[in-house]
């Protein structure tokens, strides 16, 4: 059956990262791994913890992508620290399995003297990825050495800890393995070995998925919807279980490729010009290479073929409706239905009859199925009962953290 397992989930989560932003990416990995390594030879967490750890150090700064220019971020004078760290902390406290170490995200830019007056958990954690972070700009700018970090650091970080990473890098040549960038069969056969229930791994899926989708109102309601619609489409149209698992997940990632779209083209309130149509059309295209080869083909299948049609006009492969499985075509039709569901910024959503409407013309057009705008058309009180009710919780999640990150960021400005 079409799972995707915790290993997977991650590298799905730094591929996403990557294609935003491939610094964003490595920096991240090397955090995670010097953490890691020095978790391994300090031998207080057991391995499912430092795995856990290895993981949240790679993400330390994935809320960036939403707050600042990655330039700024591997500089050394990151003038404000706060954006990126508060919604971290946010995304995480909220959304994601692991909200018990959502502080290491809020805290990672302190100083010791600071972090010891606050004394929160896993403060050990947080030092860590703090001094990690650290000498990993030092790598980036071509001036580590270790008198220079012991130098530039001293006065900022824990001596233990100092101590800590100097003689794990001299035991596991940490520094040296990130320089020749065999630090990453480490780091794979790692990822690869993280055995998580399933129920952990899908909500990390979904903290991606849901972060990446918090860039504004609109993607969250969108994707949240779309999901949903092909979770009750695949119980009325009687989907094998291995069909309704594999739709399940390809409709929660399907458009993670949109991340490398500008927003500035994303929210455009006119008709797009033909090469900023290529760059939103390519999104199929980057959702394939993070997908791949993390995920089934089931799953891969219909997350890139929502945007093929039936008439052979859709993108990217032009493929026609004898190539179109009944999950790829459900998807599809959910995208359609959810896009014109949600508000978008400079359109207001479609009634039932408008929707139904334009449904129906997809499919007199030969673009959609009209098996399942049957379906839809004929539930359709009943199905957009089911979306309300499963997007409540998110969307009063979203709410929390649009509403309270001003005075969150505020707070801790002041520190
Ligand atoms: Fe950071
Ligand atoms: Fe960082
Ligand atoms: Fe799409």
């Amino acid at each position: 059956m079409g799972t995707i397992n915790g290993g997977a989930v991650v590298n799905i989560f730094l591929n996403t990262l990557g294609l935003f932003d491939g610094r964003l990416r490595t920096h991240g990995e090397h955090v995670g791994y010097i953490l890691y390594k020095m978790l391994e030879f300090d031998d207080t967490y057991s391995f499912d913890e430092r795995r856990i750890f290895l993981v949240l150090g790679a993400l330390h700064d994935f809320a960036a992508y939403k707050t600042d220019k990655i330039d700024d971020l591997l500089s050394y004078d990151l003038k404000d620290v706060w954006p990126h760290s508060v919604y971290g902390y946010f995304y995480m406290q909220y959304l994601s399995p692991f909200a018990d170490y959502a502080r290491i995200f809020l805290l990672h830019h302190l100083n010791h003297a600071k972090l010891d007056a606050l004394k929160p958990p896993h403060q050990d954690v947080i030092e860590m990825v703090r001094l990690a972070d650290s000498i990993d700009l030092m790598i980036y700018h071509g001036q580590y050495s270790e008198v220079n970090m012991v130098r530039q650091l001293g006065p900022h970080i824990a001596g233990s800890y100092v101590k800590l990473f100097l003689t794990a890098n001299a035991h596991y040549h940490i520094i040296e393995n990130i320089m020749d960038d065999t630090y990453r069969q480490e780091l794979d056969i790692l990822t690869e070995s993280i055995d998580w229930e399933q129920g952990v791994a899908d909500q990390l899926l979904k903290t991606l998925v849901y972060t990446i989708d918090f860039k504004n109102e609109s993607t969250v309601l969108r994707t949240l919807n779309a999901n949903a619609m092909c979770e009750y489409l695949a119980d009325k149209m009687k989907l094998t279980p291995d069909e309704k698992s594999d739709l399940q997940y390809a409709s929660l990632v399907y458009d993670l490729g949109m991340l490398g779209v500008p927003d500035s083209v994303l929210n455009a309130p006119r008709r797009l010009t033909p090469s900023e149509r290529e760059l939103v059309e390519g999104h199929v295209n980057a959702v394939e290479k993070i997908l791949k080869p993390h995920v089934s083909d089931g799953i891969l299948q219909i997350a890139i073929r929502h945007h093929e049609r039936l008439d052979g006009l859709g993108y990217p492969r032009g493929l026609k409706e004898k190539d179109l499985s009944l999950p790829q075509r459900i998807l599809a039709a959910a995208d359609v239905m959810a896009a014109l569901q949600t508000d978008k910024e400079y359109k207001p959503a479609l009634g039932k009859q408008d929707v139904i409407r334009a449904l129906l013309r997809e499919v007199k057009e030969h673009k959609l199925g009209m098996d399942i705008v049957r379906v839809i058309e004929r539930n359709y009180d009943e199905l957009m009962n089911t979306v309300k009710q499963q997007g409540a919780d998110l969307y009063g999640n979203y709410l929390t953290v649009k509403q309270s990150f001003p005075s969150v960021l505020q707070q801790f400005q002041q520190i």
